[in-house]
């Protein structure tokens, strides 16, 4: 055991004296030892702040610092900013949180900004926070949250903002430092688990050997796939039972098939142990050569990922080329071909996966708190994996700090670390690093598009075809691997297409398997907007002007698209005049010509249209929601729901869904979400289906409950059920108001009548569920406007202006719908610019930590203009799913803006991320006279 060392500090103002190892850094020692879980970790490289804390006045990143080195030193945390600051009731007020796993950090660096500048300017404000990460808000509510809290500020803060939203009643224990992700779950006896990984990206195992490390003091156990295997259960998601993938075990046995695959599991009396035994375990690989990339990857001549499946082809779909298409996309007026390719990318949440599983021998039950989206799926998955029944399975989540799709199926690490729990009869924590996120949680996009567009002398589209390449990886994850075909179907999308055809390609490779990530099909978008703007330069249009020429207007609808989907309820060229005349588009063409012949300045502009495919009514089972409402006593009600919410406001807007159907006060409906033990079987949380499914499922409970309830006062008061309405917050007789019961009596009342019919599935609780299941396609869009300079020399991009005009359908809470389209807006400006997970000719990852996957900070992000149009969609609350979309569109427009930009001058670009070295490239070749050539995709077969 590591020597343990005194050490004495001020911790939050009180003295505190512990001891600690000389290796014990500040953050875990704080973490750990001390209980101030609010200090979080989201890098362990001193890259995301996340674990700011005050160090002697002066705020240092914890997981940098030892704790040996604070001896003596006077800390403070957010724990000790306490919730009612400044800067807490700023960021309340804002809408400036999310997931709040970034919050504390925020906090503590806020405050000291504000401390060192009484009003700082808004550049001053950015700048102060760049070290400081957060994935869900874009920052700019931070940024107006920082400047609220200054001097600067208004002296008294309105009670509400000025869209009326109510603010999010997440807010509080994120804000007072009491948050509880998974990390801060530490039941008494907990052991820490830790993968041992695969450095090799394909190879026959030869040797696994962990005796030196099972001998370590402190280790529990070391599992190899020898060990462990054995004992699993399917780890096939859901979605995917049935299917004839290539099976996924926990541990690799025979072989590795991606650099990050597990080989064994360490289970140990804390995680320095558990890491020291890692390095302990000698592992024997045969390497052969990996198949790295889909190009290589499609002709299997390279090699096979998986020889026994005879081909790296792991799905095909391609729908019928018909003759006058094919005439189409040989002899008409204009024929433009072009490409799209997309990098390697992945979710980034600010908190990684983890999971906290116990399992009872004596009971029989198996609990686990974990980092997740979708809480009753991974007690259906850890059913399955672990052979414990899944009435015995109990799965919660309180906090998610992020997620963006990579939680929504259960992990295969998250599964095996549950197996070993039950395996043991112990209680295992298994908190994933940084490194391990980047390499082997769940990689996204990798998609490459090679399209023809047919169109008239007059631009007009005529017929399109894509052929589209994805990488799935190692392994299909979820449904993910199955979404590809959604980009053929909808790659047309608001625009007037009247002949289209596809051809979609799903490969195997030797890299980390891909996952869901805010819009699977986020491609239909990317590559079709990234064309349309390529094409108006082949055929001399400007892209506004071959959108408007080709856009979908509302005497058009419903339309149905050449691949039979039915696009209603949206509103495509009119969120494309409203970012037009935001952008003062032609005035901004003038700009453009005038910088640039006078100054020689790059200014690009950027369009792009996104249509969002949000509750799609075939994706079974997250197609439907199950809402069970519950009259309290006291006369509140509590939705008991099967969300797994991480920063959307779930718990806001669906109360505010169930206080509007049942005229409630907000303060009287709770929301109980995250727990399998307490709400009913459900969808989670992920693909934009949150206010149309979970919503229509609330209000579907809500009417049960006012049939039941207004029968029951029919029989108190004495009067017609008929004539019972619910009015603020009582029963009342519609034609006597004075005659009325409050919701209390009835719940009383319901108690006490235990036998009397019609008060729901539990004798004596005045309760209802409400179902939902989605129509085919619930379409939101958007039009994404900017205004970009490139830096000629440096290759780097500054985006001056941004906007976003949206059609979400009715809106529940205005900040949080503009919350979440402009955490997708900064994730897609980071897709454009500068996040790509790499790999080196072996196989290998090269992006091991953030420093690596470079993320947008508060000094690159633009501040947001948002245009709303709430055009009812026929659901029954009239809402869209918008959570999805913004990733997608400013993907495109960002890419588009460049991509104009660089045009002025003759450079070409076709694939992102476009970072300063592709940017430099793309002048260099245009000034030496040889632009990239637009690539020749192959004519439909
Ligand atoms: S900076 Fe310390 S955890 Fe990221
Ligand atoms: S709110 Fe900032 S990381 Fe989620």
């Amino acid at each position: 055991m590591a020597e343990r060392i005194s050490v004495e500090m001020t911790l939050n103002g009180r003295r505190l004296r512990a001891d600690t190892t000389s290796r014990t850094t500040l953050a875990d020692f704080l973490r750990e030892e001390c209980g101030l879980t609010a200090t979080h970790i989201g890098c362990e490289q001193g890259v995301c702040g996340a674990c700011t804390v005050s160090m002697d006045g002066a705020t240092v990143l914890s997981c940098l610092v030892l704790a040996v080195q604070a001896d003596g030193a006077e800390i403070r945390t957010a724990e000790g900013l306490g919730g009612g600051s400044p800067l807490a009731e700023a960021l309340h007020a804002e809408h400036g949180i999310q997931c709040g796993y970034c919050t504390p950090g925020i906090l503590m660096r806020g405050t000291e900004l504000l401390g060192e500048q009484a009003a700082p300017s808004e550049q001053e404000i950015r700048s102060g926070l760049c070290g400081n990460l957060c994935r869900c808000t874009g920052y700019a509510t931070i940024v107006k949250a920082v400047a609220r809290a200054s001097s600067a500020g208004p002296a008294s803060p309105p009670a509400q903002d000025e869209t009326g939203a109510p603010r999010r009643r997440e807010d509080e224990h994120l804000l007072a430092g009491r948050g509880e992700f998974v990390n801060d779950v530490s039941p008494p006896g907990t052991l820490h688990a830790a993968f041992l990984r695969s450095a090799v990206a394909s190879g026959r195992i030869a040797r696994v050997e962990a005796g030196a490390a099972r001998a370590l003091d402190g280790v529990v156990a070391v599992f190899t796939a020898d060990d462990l295997n054995q004992h699993a259960g399917s780890m096939v998601p859901t979605p995917l039972l049935g299917t004839d993938e290539p099976p996924l075990r926990p541990l690799a046995g025979d072989r590795v098939h991606y650099a990050g695959e597990p080989l064994a599991l360490v289970v140990a009396r804390d995680r320095y142990v558990a890491d020291d035994a890692l390095e302990l375990i000698e592992v024997e690989i045969e390497p052969q050569p990996p198949i790295l990339e889909p190009e290589t990857a499609v002709d299997d001549t390279a090699g096979l990922v998986y020889p026994e499946a005879g081909s790296n082809l792991c799905q095909e779909l391609a729908s019928p080329v018909r003759p006058k298409l094919r005439r189409a996309l040989e002899d008409s007026p204009h024929v433009v071909r072009v490409t799209s390719r997309q990098q390697r990318q992945t979710n980034a949440p600010l908190e990684p996966r983890g999971v906290v599983a116990s399992y009872d021998p004596d009971t029989g039950e198996l609990v686990a708190s974990m980092s997740t989206q979708n809480p009753h799926e991974a007690k259906l998955a850890i059913s399955r994996v672990t052979g414990v029944a899944a009435e015995r399975v109990r799965v919660t989540a309180r906090d998610v700090g992020g997620s963006f799709g990579l939680k929504v199926w259960t992990g295969r690490d998250e599964l095996t670390v549950a197996l070993a729990a039950r395996v043991l009869g112990r209680t295992l924590k298994w908190i994933e690093t940084r490194q391990e996120n980047l390499t082997a949680s769940g990689h996204a996009r990798m998609d490459i598009g090679a399209a023809t567009f047919a169109l008239d002398q007059d631009g007009h589209f005529l017929g399109t075809y894509l052929d589209h390449l994805e990488d799935t990886g190692a392994y299909p994850t979820g449904v993910v691997g199955k979404a590809g075909p959604f980009v053929g179907m909808m790659f047309t999308g608001p625009y007037r297409v009247p002949l289209h055809a596809f051809r979609f390609r799903s490969v195997r490779t030797n890299t980390c398997p891909r996952g869901a990530y805010r819009g699977p099909w986020a491609f239909a978008t990317v590559a079709r907007e990234q064309m349309v703007d390529e094409v108006a330069r082949a055929v001399g249009l400007d892209p506004l002007e071959l959108r408007r020429r080709n856009m979908l207007t509302a005497d058009e609808l419903p339309y149905t698209m050449p691949t039979r989907l039915v696009l209603d309820h949206v509103t495509p060229a009119e969120t494309l005049e409203q970012v037009a005349r935001w952008l003062d588009h032609p005035g901004l063409r003038r700009r453009q010509r005038t910088l640039l012949e006078e100054e020689g300045r790059l200014i690009g502009i950027g369009l792009a249209m996104g249509l969002e495919p949000s509750s799609i009514g075939t994706m079974e089972p997250i197609d439907r929601d199950t809402a069970r409402l519950r009259v309290e006593q006291d006369g509140t009600v509590t939705a008991f729901l099967a969300t797994g919410a991480g920063g959307q406001g779930v718990e806001t807007t669906m109360a505010q869904v169930v206080a509007a159907e049942l005229d409630l006060d907000l303060g009287d409906v709770r929301v109980v979400q995250g727990d399998t033990g307490a709400t009913p079987y459900g969808r989670g949380t992920g693909a934009s289906g949150t206010a149309v499914i979970t919503g229509s499922a609330c209000r579907a409970a809500a009417a049960e409950l006012l049939v039941t309830a207004k029968q029951l006062a029919s029989e108190l008061l004495d009067v017609p059920a008929g004539r019972v309405e619910s009015r603020r917050g009582v029963l009342v007789d519609r034609l006597n108001p004075g005659v009325a019961l409050s919701w209390a009596q009835l719940a009383k009342a319901a108690t006490a009548q235990e036998t009397a019919e019609g008060l729901g599935a539990a004798p004596g609780v005045l309760e209802a569920f409400g179902h939902y299941k989605a129509p085919m396609m619930t379409w939101s869009n958007a039009c994404h406007g900017c205004v970009v300079e490139v830096d000629r020399d440096l290759g780097r991009v500054r985006i001056e202006r941004y906007v976003v005009a949206e059609d979400c359908g009715k809106i529940i809470n205005a900040k949080v719908v503009e919350g979440q389209i402009a955490g997708g807006v900064l994730q897609g400006i980071g897709g454009a610019l500068s996040e790509e997970v790499r790999y080196d000719a072996q196989g290998r990852p090269l992006t091991l930590g953030l420093a690596e996957y470079v993320l947008p900070t508060a000094t690159e992000a633009p501040p947001i203009d948002f245009l709303h149009i709430e055009t009812p969609s026929p659901t029954p609350g009239g809402h869209k799913g918008m959570g999805q979309g913004g990733a997608a569109g400013a993907l495109a427009c960002v890419f588009n803006a460049v991509a104009d930009a660089l045009a002025l001058v003759g450079a070409r670009v076709d694939r992102t991320p476009l970072d300063p070295e592709r940017i430099l490239t793309a002048l260099a070749e245009a000034r030496s006279g040889s632009p990239r050539p637009a690539a020749r995709p192959p004519s439909p077969s």
